[in-house]
């Protein structure tokens, strides 16, 4: 069976986890590969909304086994939250496995991250303030806590005092702030949150390989996206882990020969939360009609999220970047009320015409979109299942952005409920 990847290839949130519910369906174990709780993964199952941070989705389906990966950094308090209220909602969350590798996001991750972003005042990222860009740095820095260090005391301790001799140092003489005190803290994490986590930590890697070896089908679940990768997004206006396809081998643990297919995840228009270049970004009533029919605000931050239109550019850019397969594009139905519809075709960079994005940032900084025009079908598509119910309109409105990117597209998703898809063949 074929190991699949579900990545997505904007700036996120373009319907990853509701995408990965679909797909998740056939599959036996959903694994994530990076990222932390600065992830919010919305899914809708008979009208009832969860909204995932650290949980792979396809926790939702009993024959599925979840699996965080060694690449994911994990806010052990969030993640017990996380399965305590699956739990009360009747979601069984006992077959979560946590790779012993991962590494914690800690208290004074977070603190840092706050500090940072309020010192960079005007130049600030716009992180979710999740502690996710401080973790990743202790973990190249080799200061990192993992899961397998907070099952054995001693180990515990001497990680998080070592790791804070130079963060108390920069929180109370660059931040004053009080810096924390290692020996209460670990006492507190090894009292309040290492005899619930004891149950799901184990050999990650092992898990996966059993169950490909067993010819199972293996979904590894990509959070953020991208142009929010660390070296391929709109540095420094990114994450800090790697998104793109290529890291699921790197944050699971498996050779690249497993993949087989590589589902690229798109909006049919473009949103982005924080700072940074966005070439199509409307700033007028259509953007506005966008974030109220999209419901574009973040779904754990909250934050109003930035709308543009469709980007092929950035669309061929991630085929490249990850090898895409197969296309799904998600809210389709945003697009329902417009009289016409605009896709950005390429980039104009001081007169000369881009269709992959440019190279150095100054450039992109200076693109101009270059538009193409389609009409749109102003018919309700949130009843649609089946492609011949698609209004002419709306298909030519897919067949356009299939063409532009040149991977075709397998699902189009017309609502956030997960029966609200159809799926397209090859024609
Ligand atoms: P993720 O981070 O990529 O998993 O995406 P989010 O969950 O943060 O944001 C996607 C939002 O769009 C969620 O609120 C979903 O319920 C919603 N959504 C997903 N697919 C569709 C769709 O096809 N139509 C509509 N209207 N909403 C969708
Ligand atoms: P999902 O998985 C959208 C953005 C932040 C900020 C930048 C860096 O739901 O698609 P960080 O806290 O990671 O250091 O912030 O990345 N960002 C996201 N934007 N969706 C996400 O996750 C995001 N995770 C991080 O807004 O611009
Ligand atoms: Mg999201």
């Amino acid at each position: 069976m074929p190991a699949s990847i579900a990545v997505g290839t904007q700036w996120g949130d373009e319907g990853k986890g509701r995408v990965v519910d679909v797909v998740a369906k056939e599959s036996t174990m959903v694994v994530r590969y990076q990222g932390g709780h600065n992830a919010g993964h919305t899914l809708v199952v008979d009208g009832e909304r969860f909204a995932l941070q650290l949980i792979p989705s396809g926790v939702l389906y009993d024959h599925v086994t979840p699996v965080i990966g060694n690449g994911v950094v994990v806010e052990p308090s969030v993640l017990l939250a996380e399965i305590d209220t699956l739990e009360h909602r009747g979601v069984d969350c006992s077959r979560l496995v946590v790779s012993s590798h991962a590494h914690l996001v800690m208290p004074y991750h977070q603190v840092l991250d706050e500090l940072n972003e309020a010192r960079l005042g005007d130049a600030k990222i716009g992180t979710t303030m999740r502690g996710i860009g401080p973790a990743y740095a202790d973990r190249a820095s080799r200061l990192g806590v993992r899961m397998e260090h907070i099952l054995e005391p001693d180990v515990f301790r001497a990680r998080v005092a070592a790791a804070l001799i130079d963060k108390n140092h920069l929180l109370r003489e660059v931040h004053g702030h009080a810096g924390f005190d290692p020996e209460k803290l670990a006492d507190e994490m090894l009292e309040q949150l290492a005899p619930r986590l004891r149950e799901y930590i184990g050999d990650s890697v092992g898990i996966v390989h059993e169950a490909l070896d067993r010819d199972e089908r293996v979904l590894f679940e990509g959070a953020q996206a991208t142009f929010l990768d660390v070296d391929h997004g709109t540095y420094p206006y990114v994450t800090s882990s790697n998104p793109v396809a290529g890291f699921a081998s790197v944050g699971a643990g498996v050779g690249p020969n497993v993949f087989e297919q590589i589902i690229g995840i798109t909006k049919a228009y473009v949103t982005r939360v924080g700072m940074g270049p966005f070439v199509c970004e409307l700033h007028d009533e259509i953007g506005d009609l966008l974030v109220d029919r999209g419901k574009e605000f973040g779904t754990n931050t909250g934050r109003r999220r930035r709308t543009g239109w469709f980007d092929a550019v950035m669309a061929r850019q991630s085929v490249r970047l990850n090898g895409l397969t197969e296309i799904a594009i998600t809210k389709l139905d945003v697009l329902d009320t417009l009289e016409t519809i605009r896709v950005c075709v390429g980039y104009n960079v001081e007169g000369i015409e881009h269709r992959y994005m440019p190279d150095r940032f100054s450039d992109l900084e200076k693109a101009t979109p270059i538009y193409a025009e389609l009409p749109g079908w102003r018919e309700e598509l949130s009843g649609v299942t089946e492609v011949d119910q698609l209004p002419p309109r709306a298909l030519a409105y897919v067949k356009f952005l299939e063409n532009e990117i040149g991977v075709p597209v397998r699902l189009v998703c017309v609502g956030p409920g997960r029966e609200q898809y159809l799926r397209l063949t090859a024609s």
